[in-house]
């Protein structure tokens, strides 16, 4: 039987079925009902989106008041237990796990385009040495647009699939360059001997020794932090990817333009802003002082809360488990006693326990990233990295999916009527 909504408009005494399907109503059925005359009809008014589903999606699953995460319907326990960052990639961009066949094919491919042109490099060099290399990522991303053009076949099946192998295999690449130049060291080629996180490292961290080794507890650490990053239905970047990428831009723009809306404070850039707090905070004894700041409201607590989850973050717990394995290599992050106590208080007061909020992905991943070498400015970089499997697998799926069309809100209008222009010398 189809489930309807039944409103009755006391403006005009007149009742309105609106179906309801997966749990929705579609917001245009709402335009039928209206008062007549010029009335356009009702429309609905969400800022930020807070309850309005866009697209219908089979990629991600959330579900925040129990925790869960599921790519493609497999926990996400399972796949940082079991799974690579490229096998996860596979998964989330084709719906299945690969056979072994299909998995080889699919890292030999990601492996052969691992390699940026020559002018990629040049281009970066134009950058300052101190600049911020999410800002150089981000450029560098919208740069490669026009180094591929091909990459405005956006409707040839070919042509995108192509585009994603050169993505996913070359943002290692312009984030390792990234860091190189802000290092002031040469750039190191891909080493295609490597994993995909193994030749990042080396990439990174490869000075003149013959060939890099990298550390296999680091390696899959990296591995894992990728897998827990690759994908988290519609952010705020995954909008920005879907929003641009609905105009018929091509993949390199659209997906400049979601790392640039990860690189905010709010969300990407929330692992760099948590590990600045707890350098500021400087020592546990002025935690209490801190979390009184923040429950007064100067400031927040970079690395709680978040806008689906409303338990503790699974992918935090994750990453929890992995910073222990990560520290036994490289020794303990010292920060990290500042961040046990934060969240060890935060968890018993009112003010978090009441809102909500706990710790998110965010909260201890720059621990790690900085434990393994990474600078600070770094780390949305290395949120970027993975999530562009996800950013690509929500582009395509919007390619397809035959209910979209370009990303048009609406707005209420709220500014001032018609008015005559008043020349310039008769103004007050
Ligand atoms: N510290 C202190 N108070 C907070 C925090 C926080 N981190 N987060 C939310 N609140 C309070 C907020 O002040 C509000 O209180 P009240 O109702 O009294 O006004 C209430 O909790 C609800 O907050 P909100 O801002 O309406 O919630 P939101 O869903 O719009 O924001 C969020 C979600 C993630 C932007 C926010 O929790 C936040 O700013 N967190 C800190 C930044 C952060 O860690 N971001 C990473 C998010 S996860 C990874 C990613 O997306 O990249």
């Amino acid at each position: 039987m189809l489930e309807t909504l039944s409103i009755t408009d006391n403006r005009t005494g007149k009742t309105y079925e609106v179906p309801i399907s997966e749990g929705a109503i579609r917001a245009t059925d709402l335009k039928k009902i209206t008062t007549g005359g010029d009335d356009p009809g009702l429309c609905t008014y969400d800022p930020a989106f807070m309850n309005t589903a866009a697209c219908k999606s089979k990629i991600t699953f959330i579900d925040g008041d129990q925790g869960i995460l599921r790519y493609r319907g497999y926990p996400i326990e399972q796949l940082a237990e079991s799974s690579t960052y490229l096998e996860t990639a596979y998964l989330i961009l084709y719906g299945e796990l690969p056979n072994q066949h299909q998995l080889a094919e699919w890292t030999n491919k990601i492996t052969m385009h691992t390699m940026v042109h020559e002018n990629i490099k040049k281009f970066m060099e134009g950058f300052t040495y101190d600049a911020h290399p999410m800002g150089v990522f981000i450029s560098t991303v919208g740069a490669m647009s026009t180094f591929y053009p091909d990459g405005k076949q956006i409707f040839n099946a070919e042509s995108r699939q192509k585009q994603i192998l050169r993505l996913i295999a070359k943002t290692p690449t312009v984030a390792a360059y990234a860091y190189r130049h802000s290092t002031g060291r040469p750039y190191i080629y891909p080493d295609n001997d490597l994993s995909f996180t193994g030749n990042f490292l080396n990439m990174l961290f490869k000075m003149t020794e013959v060939k890099y080794q990298p550390n296999p507890a680091l390696e899959r650490a990296l591995d894992v932090l990728f897998i827990l990053h690759a994908d988290h239905e519609q952010t705020c970047s995954t909008s920005a990817m879907r929003g641009i990428g609905s105009s018929q831009a091509d993949p390199y723009s659209s997906l400049a333009g979601a790392a640039a809306a990860l690189y905010g404070p709010l969300h990407g850039g929330a692992n760099e802003a948590v590990l600045h707090m707890l350098k500021d905070i400087g020592s546990v004894n002025n935690v209490p002082a801190f979390i009184k700041r923040v429950k007064g409201g100067e400031g927040r607590l970079m690395g709680f809360g978040h806008r689906v989850y409303k338990s503790y973050d699974p992918r935090a717990r994750i990453i929890k488990q992995t910073a222990d394995l990560v520290f036994e290599v490289t020794g303990r992050n010292p920060l990290t006693d500042i961040a046990l106590e934060l969240e060890r208080i935060a968890l018993e007061d009112e003010y978090f326990v009441s809102r909500k909020l706990y710790p998110n992905v965010d909260f201890y991943s720059g621990l790690i990233y900085q434990a393994m070498g990474f600078p600070l400015d770094m780390f949305p970089v290395l949120f970027a990295i993975p999530r562009t499997a996800g950013w690509l697998a929500q582009w395509d799926e919007m390619l397809r999916d035959s209910d979209q069309k370009i990303a048009r809100p609406r707005q209420i209008y709220i500014g001032a009527s018609r008015r005559d222009y008043v020349p310039r010398e008769s103004r007050g």
